[in-house]
């Protein structure tokens, strides 16, 4: 019989679940969930930072394929690590047509985040990407799945698409996912396309079908995923506007508050009762880092919670230590502001800010970095007039992303996340005047709830003292039943 967790650490990109955060919370048991979103451009980062701890090599030498590991080592490790005033190197952003090279960075960087989170014990561990963030998926999810990894979360987005490509990529089949492409032509095809066999190295490695959750925000869309997607969904979490990181925007037209947050009404709601009717497992999302709320869920008949904002403090995340004192300082006086943000991100969805001094969450901040597009993983993909595909981010250069066809209205307020949030976890890129990218960092309304966690005298606190604290009221609860799996589409 499987046991389902209890707790999911979520998901929580870039890098701020780490491989340490999810290995730490997977050996207690629950779901410890690293985040494959620009896995690629932080491995790059991690190279030329050194490889400090070797935990990179020691990635790279369990990699299946050493041909491909040796050609990433030889271009991107930096011996040493790089002078603190150089910048990182480059890569060619994604593409539709990816370039090869970009195809086996994320290969590897996925497996090799999946393989150190799995190190040291035999739990389950997951993996999370955001549907948005479309490009890089096929060759992410693969790279994760060489690697063993056991589920497979995804939000930001409607990933109906994604079950099926596991179910490809598990038997090793051509797969193809179709991009969101504005203006597309009816027709016209859209789709990134991965073979495995074009990168394996020797034979067919075998490999089994992770679990799919999809992240949802209503009854709606978690109906709309199990009767439409295109493979097994294993389970639902249910995320609430609270929530650290992306957030769904509220249903219907979008009304703003005074201080210009998205407004949530009746509407966005969820019904419980309809959740636990689709007989699906699912985990709610969103304010649940107390104890209270993780025995509440239970008792309302959910699997359990998925929790981020509480692990994104402990010591194992990769939050800067700097970044995550002076917000623990502020949760500690219950003085944490969290702004939600309708424009900052390029995607058009809310994006939750903790209000920081020296950080992009200040207008000066933001007035001085400018703008500068460089790294491209929430760019827009169109169609152009020639049946070719363009790219255009509504945080890059005004002028260019109306000369590329965006619309000037829809820059307004848009911050480049890619760059501030490689800042938030200590690989910021250094500017030719010298300039650093600064950080802004994405926590859950409960900030200042953190403090909870915190033992009398202590600056720090570790993940297993949330799972601990998190689990403490419901410890004479069943374990989750055994899952009832959706119908396949
Ligand atoms: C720092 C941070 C980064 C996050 N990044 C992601 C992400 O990359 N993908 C995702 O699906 N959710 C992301 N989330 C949401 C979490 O996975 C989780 O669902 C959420 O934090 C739960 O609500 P809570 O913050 O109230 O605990 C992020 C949350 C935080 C705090």
């Amino acid at each position: 019989m499987m046991q389902l967790p209890k707790i999911i650490q979520g998901g929580m990109g870039v890098g701020v679940s780490n491989w340490r955060l999810a290995q730490t919370v997977s050996k207690l048991g629950q779901l410890g969930v690293v985040s494959g979103t620009a896995l690629d451009q932080l491995f790059v980062r991690r190279l030329a930072d050194g490889d400090k701890d070797g935990a990179m090599r020691r990635g790279l030498d369990a990699f299946p394929f050493p041909d491909m590991a040796k050609r990433i080592w030889d271009e991107f490790f930096v011996p040493g690590g790089k002078a603190a005033n150089q910048p990182y190197p480059t890569t060619p952003m994604h593409q539709k047509r990816e370039i090869r090279k970009v195809v086996e960075l994320c290969i590897v960087s996925n497996f090799v985040e999946v393989f150190l989170a799995r190190e040291g014990h035999k739990n389950p561990v997951g993996i999370n990407f955001l549907e948005k963030v479309q490009m890089p998926h096929l060759s992410s999810i693969y790279g994760a799945m060489l690697a063993g990894v056991g589920y497979v979360l995804m939000g930001a987005g409607i990933p109906l698409h994604i079950p099926g490509v596991l179910d490809a990529l598990a038997a090793q089949h051509p797969s193809e996912y179709n991009l969101s492409v504005t203006g597309a032509q009816p027709g016209q095809d859209v789709a990134m396309h991965f073979n495995p066999a074009d990168y394996v190295e020797g034979p067919l490695p075998l490999l089994s079908r992770p679990r799919f959750l999809a992240i949802v925000s209503s009854n709606t869309l978690a109906t709309t995923m199990l009767r439409r997607a295109s493979g097994r969904v294993d389970g639902l979490i249910i995320e609430t506007p609270i929530a650290g990181g992306h957030n769904a925007p509220p249903r219907g037209k979008l009304q703003l508050s005074a201080s210009g947050e998205p407004i949530y009404g009746e509407r966005d709601r969820v019904d419980i009762a309809g959740l636990r009717a689709l007989g699906v497992p699912f985990w709610m999302a969103g304010g649940y880092g107390n104890a209270k709320m993780v025995r509440e869920a239970l008792e309302q008949g959910a699997a359990g919670v998925q929790v981020g904002t509480a692990f994104a403090f402990s010591r194992e995340s990769g939050l800067r230590e700097d970044l995550k004192s002076s917000l623990l300082a502020k949760a500690v006086a219950g003085t944490g502001v969290v702004f939600t943000d309708a424009l900052a991100s390029p995607t058009g969805f809310p994006f939750k800010v903790a209000i920081l001094e020296n950080s992009y969450s200040q207008p000066e901040v933001a007035e001085k970095r400018g703008r500068i597009c460089d790294l491209g993983y929430l760019r827009e993909t169109y169609a152009t007039e020639d049946g070719k595909f363009g790219y255009r981010c509504a945080a890059e250069p005004v002028a260019n992303y109306v000369l590329k066809g965006g619309k000037p209205e829809d820059a307004v307020g848009r911050k480049c996340l890619c760059n501030a949030l490689l800042s938030n976890i200590g690989h910021a890129q250094i500017r030719k005047d010298g300039s650093v990218e600064p950080p802004l960092v994405t926590v859950g309304d409960d900030l200042n709830t953190v403090a909870q966690f915190l033992a009398p005298g202590s600056d720090s606190y570790s993940a297993v003292d949330v799972v601990k604290s998190l689990l403490s009221l419901s410890q004479d609860l069943a374990l989750p039943a055994e899952p009832v799996l959706a119908a396949t589409a």
